[in-house]
């Protein structure tokens, strides 16, 4: 073991019993919360060994845990935060709602409106409202499948897309399942999904054009759609390497294979018009939740006329609280009063900010770390070069990142217990709380170097 890891060892066991030791009354109510929940969490994400923090409440950039300790938020509701809390608007917007009818399973006039603006905004020619980037990517790929008449699908290696069964394969596989860099297996996440699904979800390496031309070119007739992330964002971020989207882009239209954009996370955060114009590469179906509800339950997927007309022709779009005024209001307000362009402009300044603080502490101390500035979205990720598929990932130094999380925490910065995430940084978000991200963060780099 070198040095750098065993020092990780050492801060990652000392920060993690201080951060136990602040967190008691996350302890105690863990204890009560998993005799009604399992894991004592709403979600499995949410989970943390030997508890998770529980949180009280969210103001600006800032959340309060159940202790009373408070934080700046770089967590930010995995994504989905890019208002910050309590944002003013959005609690109008909200309340008005409420006052006014929270649900009638009814298309209002606000969610008419909603569609516009997601429409405007992402390009899309119509769109269909789901409650969670899950339902988004499950009726795309129903689509994709009904239009093309095709049953078998494609994803790439290490990329998730919510939990229905036909994208749960190569998420996270262990290098032992995994297959060859030339040919990935599809593995599953999860006990429970029937074996038989694994025939219909094949998987390629992200950045490799030449890797999906050849699986198309082998058996491009059989492939309903390539679904994506056109930037990875469940494994730190990965960003697609010149040409490669217009290259998929391509080979998509040439074998008749629909194109989705998964934008569940990098929608309404990387840019105004999220990754389909940061990288200017359009894909058939697009799909959004995260932060376009505003911090609402909110999803959508939505695209060119003639795959969504096939809705219209009988293929199943539904759900009871599609469209609820309520969400819809959240999401509204978001979008228009407070993710507009110039926006963008402010937390593209605040994103180089902390990651030029990340860069700076690990060149000064020779830390095996990179950085990802992207907009409301970044993350240090603890491999020396970026990455550029899956493979890559599995090369991060895991122990430095299980130093740093607790390190950072301890110091008021909440961040995902998880190494696949990253930050995100708000509209309420000031330069004193990025630096209270990078003072910790260069403390920490600093500690591991001593
Ligand atoms: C890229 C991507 N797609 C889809 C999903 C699923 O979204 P949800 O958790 O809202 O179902 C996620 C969730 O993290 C995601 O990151």
């Amino acid at each position: 073991m070198d040095d750098i890891t065993e020092s990780a060892k050492r801060i990652a066991e000392r920060e993690s019993a201080a951060l136990l030791d602040r967190t008691r009354a996350s302890g105690r109510l863990f204890e009560r919360a998993v005799a009604s929940m399992p894991l004592g969490v709403a979600s499995t994400f949410q989970s943390n060994d030997p508890y998770p923090i529980y949180l009280r409440e969210g103001r600006g950039s800032h959340v309060w845990d159940v202790d009373g300790n408070e934080y700046v938020d770089f967590h930010g509701g995995f994504g989905t935060m890019a208002v910050g809390h309590a944002h003013p608007k959005v609690v109008e917007a909200i309340e008005r709602a409420a006052r006014t009818g929270t649900h009638f399973a009814v298309t209002t006039e606000t969610t008419v409106a909603l569609a516009e603006e997601l429409c405007k905004r992402f390009e899309l020619e119509q769109v269909r409202f789901v409650n969670s980037g899950t339902e988004a990517t499950m009726e795309a790929i129903r689509l994709a499948r009904a239009a093309t008449g095709r049953d078998t699908i494609l994803k790439i290696e290490g990329s998730y897309h919510g939990h229905h069964d036909a994208v749960m394969f190569s998420v996270v596989p262990n290098t032992d399942v995994m297959g060859g860099r030339d040919a990935p297996a599809s593995t599953p996440l999860s006990r429970g999904i029937p074996a038989d699904t694994a025939r219909h979800t094949l998987v390629v390496p992200f950045n490799d054009a030449e890797a999906l031309e050849k699986l198309l070119s082998d058996r491009g007739d059989e492939i309903a759609c390539l679904i994506m992330e056109p930037v990875m964002m469940n494994i730190g971020i990965v960003l697609p390497q010149p040409g490669y989207l217009e290259r998929a882009r391509e080979l998509c239209s040439r074998h008749g294979v629909v194109l989705i954009f998964d934008e569940v996370k990098s929608g309404a955060t990387v840019a105004y018009g999220g990754a389909t114009e940061r990288f200017g590469v359009r894909p058939d179906l697009a799909c959004f939740a995260k932060a376009v509800g505003g911090g609402a339950a909110l999803g959508a997927f939505g695209g060119r006329a003639d795959l969504m007309g096939e809705i219209a022709r009988g293929v199943a779009a539904m759900g009871t609280f599609n469209g609820n005024p309520l969400s819809a209001a959240a999401g509204l307000a978001a979008l228009t009063q407070v993710l507009t362009p110039d926006a963008y402009e402010g937390l593209g300044k605040m994103g180089t900010l902390l990651a030029e603080g990340c860069s700076r502490a690990i060149e000064e101390n020779g830390i095996p770390a990179h950085v990802i500035d992207l907009g409301a979205k970044g993350c240090v990720s603890y491999r020396p070069q970026p990455l550029r598929n899956y493979r890559d990932f599995l090369e991060c130094n895991v122990e430095l990142f299980a130093a740093s999380w607790p390190w950072m925490v301890n110091r008021g910065v909440f961040m995902t217990p998880g190494d696949e995430e990253q930050w995100t940084i708000s509209v309420q978000h000031s330069e004193e709380d990025i630096a209270r991200y990078t003072d910790a963060f260069a403390g920490f780099c600093s500690a591991l170097a001593a």
